[in-house]
């Protein structure tokens, strides 16, 4: 069976914005997708509470690779409680939408910014809530499923 990606979908898997590496990050998120392997990593560069830059390398399929780019732009030159709010479904909104057998993909990229987040916050000794950074019941199904 053919999948349909959107236009959006393409754009982003074909020319992903904000691939690479980041020498001097301030935070470091890795996540693993538990259902399929594949990995990806992304780079924060943090100041006054905003992300001043992000970059991203993923070890994955079209949908992560386009959900990584997109989900870069939309936390780029963000506050730090913006980009934590951000979620997988938000994520897919903004690619016009995945097939249903590719949302699983998009969980990486929220989870990753998460654990950059919780990097950065490690590093720095700032406080934050446990509960910030407990399991997305999204992980949680994968899990399951
Ligand atoms: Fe693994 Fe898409 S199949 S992230």
């Amino acid at each position: 069976m053919a999948m349909s990606y959107s236009e959006k979908v393409m754009d982003h898997f074909q020319n992903p914005r904000n691939v690479g590496k980041m020498e001097d990050a301030d935070g470091i998120g890795e996540v693993g997708n538990a259902k399929c392997g594949d990995i990806m990593k992304i780079y924060l560069k943090i100041k006054d509470d905003v992300i001043e830059d992000v970059k991203f390398n993923t070890f994955g399929c079209a949908s992560a690779i386009a959900t990584s780019s997109i989900a870069t732009e939309l936390i780029k030159g963000k506050p730090l409680k913006d980009a934590l709010s951000l979620t997988n479904q938000a994520v897919v909104e903004a690619l016009d939408g995945l097939p249903p057998v590719k949302i699983h993909c998009s969980v990486l990229a929220e989870e990753a910014i998460k654990a950059a987040i919780k990097d950065y916050y490690d590093k720095n000794g700032i406080a934050y809530e446990a509960d910030l950074f407990k399991e997305s019941g999204c992980e949680h199904c994968c899990h399951n499923g």
